[in-house]
């Protein structure tokens, strides 16, 4: 199967086309529910945003003055709207946005986007539920070591330095293959940001930035979330329009519960045709195992032969769709930041409920294997990260149907 558009590098370059003073056409962006509340919030700032059944988005961000902020109601349905924080401060020297909304998994802070902020010269202040940023000075560039490696932080200190006076320099900086496509997003409109990828990344303010095309990369968790469904099922799954690369922590893994994984250019083809083995898992940032992967493998350990330690360092919060899977006859017990689940021969089919977007991944792998019919709830959690679930499931073999 095709794998499409990365989440959460379109929840970060749509804001960016903001930083531009022409129009942008971005390619490959997923049939999602978070991108179409961004679009939404974009129309509703009054964001020249149109798009096709393809995914191609064309995003004038020269024709858009600021007029007050964007939308409550929408901006605390995703936690990416908090990168217009970055994108707004960064092009018109301040912003007003809501607390973000986004998956439960934990206290979500933001202490470190406000300390880039800070360092770049706005003023910050957190108010009534609202996120206010501004400076009088205009941004100039700063070294900024991030305490904790961050994605959002990282993010959205690149789109606030992407038009500062001078060079501002991120240490410790998250290395996510998205942080690098949007460092490409930012060049190919005439930025200057170096060593994305890295724990050091290096940003020119640029005079101002053009309009650009740009192709998303692939969403590595929607891959990783099939490839884990077919090593449960015993299953034999092609995913295309990958980056292996990408997924090297998702293949070393699966590979140590035995399945096979040809890589092959842009493609993996991942085969299973016995039990899996029990493993053990820490969720570390790129290129650590993915914390977002975390919840659907835990679903394939439910099955697995032995006992798997699931150590998640990353969120505090991730283990609420562990209530869900026992329901189904998953044996595990959490010891603070650690699960450990005892293998099972088999899940049983129940009536169980999506928490959050990766749960709901965890709870259709488990689904998938149990004896009967499992119903899930909660599956808006589902759309927000995942496209044409429904089709792509039943064009591999699985039964499913959803039910509105
Ligand atoms: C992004 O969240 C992703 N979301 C998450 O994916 C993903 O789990 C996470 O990165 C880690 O990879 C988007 O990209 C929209 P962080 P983000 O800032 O940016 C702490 C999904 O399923 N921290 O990298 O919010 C924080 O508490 C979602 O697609 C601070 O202490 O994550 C956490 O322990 C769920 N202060 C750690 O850093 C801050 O200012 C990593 O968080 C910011 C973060």
């Amino acid at each position: 199967m095709t794998i499409g558009g990365r989440k959460n590098s379109a929840v970060a370059v749509i804001p960016a086309t903001l930083l531009c003073q022409e129009p942008c056409t971005l390619e490959n962006i997923p049939d999602i529910e978070d991108v179409h509340v961004y679009s939404a919030i974009l129309r509703a700032m009054g964001v020249p945003i149109s798009h096709t059944s393809e995914g191609r988005y064309t995003i004038d961000g020269g024709a858009f003055i600021p007029d007050g902020p964007p939308p409550h109601d929408l901006v605390q349905k995703i936690r990416a709207s908090y990168y217009l924080l970055g994108a707004l401060l960064g092009r018109y020297g301040r912003a007003e946005v809501a607390l973000p909304g986004g998956c439960d998994i934990g206290q979500r802070p933001i202490d470190q986007h406000l300390k880039g902020f800070r360092a770049l010269g706005a003023e910050c202040e957190v108010e009534g539920g609202t996120v206010r940023v501004h400076t009088s000075t205009g941004l100039k560039g700063a070294n900024i070591y991030l305490d904790v490696v961050s994605v959002g932080a990282t993010v959205n200190i690149m789109l606030a330095a992407a038009l500062a006076e001078g060079t501002t320099v991120i240490e410790n900086a998250a290395k996510e293959p998205h942080i690098v496509d949007l460092a490409n997003f930012i060049n190919a409109a005439g930025g200057r940001v170096m060593g994305a990828g890295t724990d050091v990344i290096r940003i020119v303010g640029a005079e101002a930035l053009s309009g650009c095309n740009h192709a998303i990369i692939f969403d590595e968790i929607q891959a990783a979330t099939y490839m884990i469904a077919a090593v449960a099922t015993r299953g034999n799954v092609l995913v295309e329009n990958v980056i292996p690369k990408h997924l090297d922590p998702i293949s070393a893994k699966l590979q140590e519960t035995g399945a096979l994984v040809f890589e092959n250019g842009d493609s993996i083809r991942v085969l299973m045709d016995e039990r899996p083995k029990a493993l053990n898992i820490k969720t570390l940032p790129y290129p650590g195992f993915p914390t977002d992967a975390q919840q659907p493998m835990s679903a394939l350990l439910s099955i697995a032969e032995g006992t798997s330690y699931v150590s998640e360092t990353i969120w505090e919060g991730r283990f609420k769709h562990f209530e869900e899977l026992k329901r189904m006859g998953t044996d595990v017990r959490i010891e603070g930041r650690t699960a450990i689940i005892e293998g099972v021969d088999k899940l049983y089919g129940a009536s169980v409920r999506a928490t959050d977007l990766r749960a709901g991944a965890a709870l259709i792998v488990a689904g998938l294997v149990a004896e009967g019919d499992t119903d899930i709830t909660g599956i808006e959690h589902i759309d927000r990260g995942y496209e044409h679930t429904t089709e792509n499931l039943r064009a591999l073999g699985a039964k499913l149907r959803r039910v509105e």
